[in-house]
């Protein structure tokens, strides 16, 4: 099951009486209330092994968008530390974020896009925001022996398990002023997947600055 963010909770009653766009209705129809999902840039959030990468590219799949793997933007620097069991600081993560940044702000003024990315604190999502203000968060979250017993199958990944406690421990989950949607993982990923766009589907429209271009 998901459950929508509160901040959901006020727009599923403030557009209650709008039916949902179809996620495969491709129009470029903008007078609807109801967001059309495949112009939204998504970033799909959450701590280490919670199945971004896995959902990411199945929801892109879905809307027929580009994915983005948020770990291809890490410089090499922050690769060589997680690789050592280093977490990283701050100050490693802001060129990341705005690698990341420059990506969705260039998404945004086209059809949208898909991105993975942990972006666990408040202030690295808001440095993503300033690139896109219309980006939204679908943070996929998980208990900590679940997330634990994926991450030990999965092989061949920079982040090892260790840091998965530092993980959690800096997790801030999304504030009720904040654009996005929680998805309990449990289940398969084309569940989540379904489950991360029947609540996109709710969101309101994002902010326009342009017209989109294909
Ligand atoms: N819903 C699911 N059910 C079962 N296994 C899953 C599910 N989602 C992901 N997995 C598996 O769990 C592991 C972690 O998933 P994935 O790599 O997508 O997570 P991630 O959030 O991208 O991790 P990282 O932060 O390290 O990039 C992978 O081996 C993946 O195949
Ligand atoms: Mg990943």
């Amino acid at each position: 099951m998901f459950h929508l963010h509160p901040l959901n909770k006020y727009y599923l009653m403030r557009f209650s009486g709008a039916a949902p766009t179809d996620v495969n209705d491709d129009s470029d129809e903008q007078d609807s209330e109801v967001t059309v999902v495949n112009q939204r840039v998504i970033v799909v959030m959450g701590v280490a092994g919670t199945g971004k990468t896995t959902v990411g590219r199945l929801l892109a799949e879905a809307l027929g968008l580009p994915y983005a793997e948020g770990d291809a933007f890490h410089p090499a620097a922050n690769v060589a530390k997680m690789s050592a069991g280093t977490p990283l600081d701050d100050a490693d993560r802001w060129p990341w974020l705005d690698a990341i940044g420059e990506w969705i702000r260039d998404r945004a003024g086209h059809r949208g896009g898909v991105v993975a990315a942990s972006s666990l604190k408040y202030v690295y999502r808001d440095r993503l925001r300033a690139c896109a203000p219309g980006a939204v968060f679908v943070h996929l979250t998980g208990g900590r022996a679940l997330i634990e017993e994926r991450m030990a199958a999965r092989t061949g990944h920079f982040m090892p398990t260790a840091l998965l406690d530092s993980q959690f421990a800096t997790l801030e989950p999304l504030r009720p002023d904040e654009a996005g949607v929680v998805v309990d993982v449990s289940g398969t990923p084309e569940e989540i997947t379904e489950q991360a766009l029947a609540a996109l589907r709710l969101l309101p429209a994002p902010p326009r600055t342009e017209e989109p271009s294909p």
